[in-house]
């Protein structure tokens, strides 16, 4: 149902009535909350490219809506590099560890300012790296935090949003979300933590990050 590094809905401040629209919503899990935030006056839309995923997540709706009562949640197919959504139409961008996995990070970004509203706003939490990783060690991360192979440093992450010509731009890195990935009892994570430099930990490299901003 979820496969998350953060809780973008939780620093999005969702007001009854808004329009969200989650990139990669996967099962849907942040476009229900969402949905239960704007209410019946508001709409969320969640896109992901994987067909798999969008049967999934629709099957989801009728569980939803008997639950709230609502039926402002939908589904579409498409790539958030190329964003099956009217310009100006969103009120909100929010997306749970997506971001990373695009091969296009800056035509995403430009896709978010193309489809928000003038004075509308993004709350996105991703994978990004303070360093780089150490060789030795990048197949071993990148197994014990997940969807990490693509992801950029916080600093890249800033410059993204700024070409994209949004404003208000700032980034919480989270390292305990990663921290709390661990389980000294995995035998991955134990030959990680004996294989990294003296006085660091995974987070000293990956962590996860809040970032918000707003279209002006
Ligand atoms: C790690 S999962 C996260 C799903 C969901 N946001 C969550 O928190 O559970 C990544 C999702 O992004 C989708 N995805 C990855 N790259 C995408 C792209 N370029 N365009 C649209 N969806 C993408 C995948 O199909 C998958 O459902």
């Amino acid at each position: 149902m979820g496969l998350s590094c953060g809780n973008p809905t939780a620093i999005a401040s969702l007001k009854p009535g808004e329009v969200v629209l989650d990139l990669g919503a996967g099962g849907g899990f942040d476009c229900f909350i969402a949905g239960s935030k704007v209410g019946a006056t508001g709409r969320v839309i969640g896109v992901d490219m994987t067909p798999e995923m969008i049967m999934k997540a629709r099957r989801n709706v009728s569980t939803y809506t008997a639950q709230t009562g609502f039926s402002n949640v939908e589904f579409r197919l498409g790539e958030i590099e190329n964003l099956p959504v009217a310009d100006a139409s969103v009120d909100v961008v929010i997306s749970n560890c997506v971001l990373n996995l695009s091969p296009d990070k800056a035509r995403v970004w430009r896709e978010i300012a193309r489809v928000l509203r003038t004075g509308g706003r993004v709350a996105v939490s991703d994978l990004a790296l303070l360093r780089p990783l150490p060789e030795a060690l990048r197949t071993d991360l990148e197994a014990l935090v997940g969807c990490v192979a693509g992801a950029i440093s916080v600093s890249e992450m800033r410059s993204l949003a700024e070409a994209a010509g949004l404003g208000s731009i700032e980034l919480r890195p989270k390292p305990e979300y990663v921290d709390a990935l661990t389980d000294w009892n995995d035998p991955l994570y134990q030959r990680i933590m004996q294989a990294l430099p003296a006085g660091t930990r995974p987070s000293t490299f990956v962590v996860s990050l809040d970032v918000t901003a707003r279209k002006n």
